[in-house]
C-alpha cells in the first residue's frame, strides 16, 4: 500500500495496523490521525473489535461516522494505544495543539500504555521552535501573557477563522500560542509552563513512545523511543 504525495495518509494508515482485536484506542485529532481513524473504521467493518476514546469533537464525530464504537476514560481509564498527530517533533518530544485539542489529547496520551505519533516528515526537526499552544482560563488571559513573558515567550490569542473573536476550545477555554523561538530545553519549559496560573494545559508532550513518519515516496519510517 503506497501513498505517493500523501505522507500523512501513509503514516496514519500504517500506524492503524498496530491496533489489534480487543484494544481500547485513543483517537487523536487532526488531518493525519483522521487517516488512522478512517483506516480503523474499515478494519472494524471487516470484523476488528475495538473501542475508541476520542480527544475532540472532531475525532468523536469522525469515529462515529466510520462505525468505531466509542467509550470514555471513566469506563476504560487505561488505554492500550493512542494514535495522534503533532505540529513538530524532535527527540520523542512533540509540540501539539494545532487544532486546540491538546488538553484532552494529553489526558488520553498519558492514559495510554503506548503513545504513537503520526506525522509527515516536514514536522521532524532537531530543535523544537513551533509556538506552544496553551489552553487558558478566560479570566487569566492577561496574567498568562505576563507569566509567559517572564519565561522568555510571547503569548497571543489564537483568533478564529470563519468565527469572529478568539478560538474557544472543546472545554470552553481560550486557546493561545506562546512563541519561545528555539526551545533548547523542552523538559524545563514543560515544567515551567505547567506552573503558570491560568494555563489549563500546554502543547509540549515529552513522552512519545513511537513515531510514524510518512515520506513523499509513500514509505513510512518508524522510530521507537529507547525508553520503551
Ligand atoms: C490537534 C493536534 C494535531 O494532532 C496537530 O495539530 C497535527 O495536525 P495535522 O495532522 O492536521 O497536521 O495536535 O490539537
Amino acid at each position: 500500500m503506497t501513498h505517493r504525495n500523501n505522507p500523512k495518509q501513509a503514516a496514519g494508515e500504517q500506524a492503524a495496523q498496530l491496533v489489534k482485536n480487543g484494544m481500547v484506542v485513543g483517537l487523536g485529532t487532526g488531518s493525519t490521525t483522521a487517516y488512522a481513524i478512517k483506516e480503523l473504521g474499515k478494519r472494524v467493518a471487516s470484523g476488528l473489535r475495538i473501542m475508541g476514546v476520542p480527544t475532540s469533537y472532531q475525532s468523536a464525530y469522525l469515529a462515529a461516522e466510520h462505525g468505531i464504537p466509542l467509550t470514555t476514560l471513566d469506563e476504560h481509564p487505561i488505554l492500550d494505544i493512542d494514535i495522534d498527530g503533532a505540529d513538530q517533533i524532535a527527540s520523542f518530544t512533540a509540540i501539539k495543539g494545532g487544532g486546540g485539542a491538546h488538553t484532552r489529547e494529553k489526558i488520553v496520551a498519558l492514559s495510554s500504555r503506548r503513545f504513537v505519533v503520526v506525522v509527515d516528515d516536514s514536522k521532524c526537526t532537531d530543535i523544537l521552535s513551533h509556538p506552544v499552544p496553551l489552553e487558558v482560563i478566560p479570566s487569566a488571559r492577561i496574567l498568562v501573557v505576563k507569566q509567559i513573558a517572564e519565561l522568555g515567550g510571547r503569548a497571543e490569542l489564537r483568533m478564529g477563522i470563519n468565527k469572529d473573536g478568539p478560538v474557544i476550545s472543546d472545554n470552553g477555554n481560550l486557546i493561545m500560542d506562546a512563541d519561545f523561538g528555539a526551545i533548547d530545553d523542552p523538559v524545563y519549559l514543560d515544567e515551567a509552563i505547567s506552573k503558570c496560573i491560568g494555563v489549563v494545559e500546554h502543547g509540549i508532550f515529552t513522552g512519545v513512545d513511537v513515531i510514524y513518519i510518512g515520506k513523499k515516496d509513500g514509505s513510512v519510517e518508524i522510530l521507537e523511543s529507547p525508553g520503551t
